[in-house]
């Protein structure tokens, strides 16, 4: 049987350059959809698939998104004197009482790869999700990660979240080939990360959902620089592809690209239209301003 997923990888160091002048000084991942951080909804991706213990993989200058997680006893008590008790909860409530933090520093933007592997003292030999939250996967009931975690039980392997994209976008991917299991279910064959248009195997890309087993770990230590001069996570993913299967989730939902302005704009509007209680209105208003 498939040992529970406790753990997941928020790689959280990046500059934000694609959102920039908006992210000179405010980290990418503290970008609000509509009401909480960008990196709120995917810790709350990673809690409803069961998973506690976070471990964010984070830069020197983005203490904000520590502070964002932790509990603030000003605000708290102002919130309590004020008589602001839902208010109050909504603060107390960001992370369950369960959940627990980490936060590691990687020191040098050295590729996604060496990011995840700057975890490997706190994730050890489990396995563990890796969640990136410029990915934003919408699904009115089932979460993308517990999309993966249904598959991985399943297979008791590694899961990758895929989808496909227009070919002239393979170049901002890790895309893969693809196989089939022998009772259909689809497996990786070979991946390779931003290939020219004309080099792609297929036009199936990855999408930054992830569940390892331990096996990746020594992997990725021992991945050299590869595309963008970087430690790519896909190439120690073509080396966990020798010892064991890699199994493909074509998830159900709609992703949008939150590290890029249209992306993110147009998740705003998916979470507002859903939303709430701003949803019906905002709603009229769109329907309103686009007559
Ligand atoms: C990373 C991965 C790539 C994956 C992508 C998904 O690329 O390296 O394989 O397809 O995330 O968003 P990045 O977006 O960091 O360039």
């Amino acid at each position: 049987m498939a040992s529970t997923i406790n753990k997941a990888v928020f790689p959280v160091a990046g500059l934000g350059t694609r959102t920039l002048p908006a992210t000179k000084v405010l980290a990418k991942e503290m970008l609000p959809l509509v009401d909480r951080p960008i990196i709120q909804h995917a810790v709350e991706e990673a809690l409803s698939a069961g998973i506690r213990e976070l471990i964010f993989v984070t830069a020197k200058n983005k203490q904000i998104i520590r502070d964002h997680f932790q509990a603030d006893p000003k605000l708290e008590r102002e919130l309590a004197r004020r008589g602001k008790q839902e208010l109050l909860e909504l603060v107390q409530n960001i992370l369950p009482r369960d959940a627990v933090c980490h936060y590691v520093i990687q020191r040098r933007p050295l590729g996604l790869g060496h990011a995840v592997l700057c975890a490997r003292s706190k994730v050890g030999s489990e396995p563990f999700a890796v969640i990136l939250p410029d990915d934003l996967v919408c699904h009115p009931d089932t979460t993308c990660l517990q999309q993966l975690m249904a598959l991985y039980q399943d297979r008791n392997a590694s899961v990758v979240a895929v989808e496909n994209v227009a070919r002239e976008q393979v170049s901002r991917y890790g895309i893969v080939e693809t196989a089939q299991a022998p009772d259909g279910a689809l497996k990786m064959k070979s991946v390779v990360e931003k290939p020219s248009p004309d080099a792609a195997p297929s036009t199936l890309a990855v999408v930054g959902r992830y569940i390892f087993t331990p096996a990746i770990m020594p992997l990725l230590k021992t991945t050299r620089r590869g595309a963008g001069n970087e430690i790519q996570l896909t190439d120690a993913i073509a080396a966990l592809l020798g010892q064991e299967d890699v199994y493909l989730c074509e998830f159900q939902g709609r992703r949008y690209d939150c590290g890029s302005i249209l992306g993110y704009m147009q998740a705003n509007v998916d979470y507002a239209l859903r939303h709430e209680t701003i949803g019906a209105e905002f709603r009229s208003y769109i329907t309103n301003l686009l007559k």
